[in-house]
């Protein structure tokens, strides 16, 4: 069999055999049908590093071995055969070399060497005693493993860095196949209060309240993850002390397919988020609750005062008029001073009959309660064009019918504010005022073509007045959008959801 064509396997038993024929004193020159320069021929075939020492200087090198230090032949058949190893590691591989070289270690050594440019490489070694030119010589036999041990260097490091992530999280994190725990981080102990030890190799039942639970929600998992990479929910779960908790879960597949059923799961511990945020909506709703509660005690005081006016005030104005036109036909002539005095009297009382219909109106305008939204909605805009000189068009496609008494008091206070906002902030002289009704909604729409407004002065908390409104509409599940218009200006929607009625408490 020619040499180039043996297999690794081959060559080393063709080496053990030569080595017993050198311990037999036998000339290597007389290995017959492999021919002269048996080494030479082997060095070339392999793949791997071939040298011999003897008299602690090389004797030979292989090409590859050449390559894997950077010397040439020449310069390394120059060399202390130890020099170019690492000098932390030569104590160490000269040893190892020499137990080999006893029969004392059978399996082949590490080191590191300095090539001729300064690089560090690993090489992997054997050694064998031998004879060459009749006297004992030692067969190196090495391979550059540089690459190899690099590769699982940034392994490890891959490893440690992605198990501290693991651990730097403040998440636990459960890796699971078919529902046994094989893997867990270090937060597992803060949150489920489990050391990572105890809860590896069991089953994922032990975080959950009840078998149930526990089958229920892996079903959820499983089945989700079929379609989709990762999942999130909502779910109780138990602590090693009893204690129940509510955890944010995230599950997601490992691999591209759900294969083998492994998945990774991260829990949150939300009882005390999901807490805090229950108490928050409890006292936003009894905050509105009480908005609510102030608004309609309002209305009523209100509604309470004009009539009272209107009723009291109203009628002794009217009977003093009328008293003071009786006592004008009565004054008898000649009396010019009491004529005039009684006719700038009666001015007066005209001006406060006016003066108390438009604060009556202000309060609570009657129109609300006798002709409905759409009446009050119109006497409002013209009321408003009036005082402030800013034109307001109206476009009212909206009957009266089915709309709650109550609910047409919060869309006319909320109409009032949105003017006196264009009053006090918009800087124009028109707007355009729209109100319709079909069977599912109710809507008012606002808008001016003014200086507009932002979404901070929109959501700035101390817009009460932007609040009043929001409340106003949400307590009848409505809703507000104010946003400006171009060219400019701003526009407030008011969207009322009819039909279901109910107003909410
Ligand atoms: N039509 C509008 N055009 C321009 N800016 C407006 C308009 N309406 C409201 N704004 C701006 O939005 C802000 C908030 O309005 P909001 O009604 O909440 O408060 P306010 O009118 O300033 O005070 P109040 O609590 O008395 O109503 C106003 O201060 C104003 O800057
Ligand atoms: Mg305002």
């Amino acid at each position: 069999m020619k040499l180039e064509r043996m297999s690794k396997k081959e060559l080393i038993a063709l080496l053990t055999t030569l080595r017993a024929r050198s311990d037999e004193q036998q000339p290597l020159k007389s290995l017959g049908e492999f021919g002269e320069d048996v080494y030479k021929i082997l060095a070339n075939s392999s793949q791997v590093g071939f040298y011999i020492i003897q008299d602690e200087r090389f004797k030979f090198i292989n090409s590859h071995f050449c390559d894997y230090t950077g010397y040439s032949e020449d310069e390394m058949l120059e060399m202390h055969p130890t020099s170019f190893i690492l000098p932390e590691d030569r104590h160490r591989t000269v040893k190892n070399a020499s137990m080999m070289l006893r029969e004392l270690r059978f399996s082949p050594y590490e080191f590191r060497i300095i090539t001729k440019d300064g690089r560090i490489k690993w090489i992997m070694e054997t050694v064998m005693p031998i004879k060459f030119n009749g006297r004992r010589a030692i067969l190196g036999n090495s391979m550059d493993i540089t690459e190899r041990k690099e590769a699982s260097r940034r392994l490890e490091e891959l490893e440690a860095l992605e198990s501290s992530i693991l651990d730097a999280i403040p998440q636990a994190v459960l890796g699971l196949h078919e529902r046994r725990i094989n893997f867990a981080n270090y937060a597992v102990k803060i949150i489920f209060g489990w050391h990572r030890e105890e809860l590896i190799g069991k089953s994922i039942r032990m975080i959950y309240r009840n078998e149930e639970e526990a089958d229920k929600i892996g079903d959820i998992f499983y089945s989700s993850l079929e379609r989709r990479r990762t999942y999130e929910t909502e779910y109780p779960c138990i602590c090693k002390d009893g204690r129940e908790i509510l955890c944010r879960m995230k599950a997601s597949r490992i691999g591209e397919k759900l294969r083998e059923k492994r998945i990774v799961v991260t829990y949150e511990d939300i009882t005390a988020e999901k807490k805090a945020q229950e108490e928050l909506e409890r006292s936003r709703q009894e905050l509105r609750n009480l908005s609510v509660h102030l608004q309609s005690v309002r209305e009523e005081e209100s509604t309470r005062v004009a009539r009272k006016i209107h009723d009291e005030l109203g009628q002794s104005l009217t009977a003093l008029q009328m008293d003071l036109s009786w006592l004008k036909n009565r004054i008898p002539a000649g009396h010019k001073d009491i004529r005039e005095k009684t006719r700038s009297m009666s001015g007066l009382v005209d001006e406060t009959i006016d003066s108390v219909h438009k604060l009556t109106m202000e309060l609570r305008p009657s129109m609300l309660d006798d002709l409905g939204l759409p009446a009050a909605i119109e006497w409002q805009a013209g009321d408003f064009q009036k005082r402030w000189g800013i034109l307001c068009q109206t476009n009212i496609r909206c009957s009266d019918d089915g709309i709650d008494k109550d609910l047409a008091t919060a869309v006319f206070r909320i109409f009032q504010e949105t003017l006196t906002n264009i009053a006090r902030h918009a800087k124009t002289t028109s707007c355009r005022v729209s109100l319709t009704k079909n069977e599912k909604e109710l809507s008012l729409e606002v808008t001016d073509k003014g200086i507009g407004i932002t979404q901070w002065q929109v959501d700035d908390p101390r817009s009460y007045g932007m609040i009043g409104m929001r409340e106003r509409a949400h307590l009848w599940g409505g809703t507000i959008h104010v946003r400006n218009v171009r060219p400019s200006g701003t526009t407030v929607k008011v969207v009322i959801p009819l039909g279901k009625g109910e107003k909410k408490q």
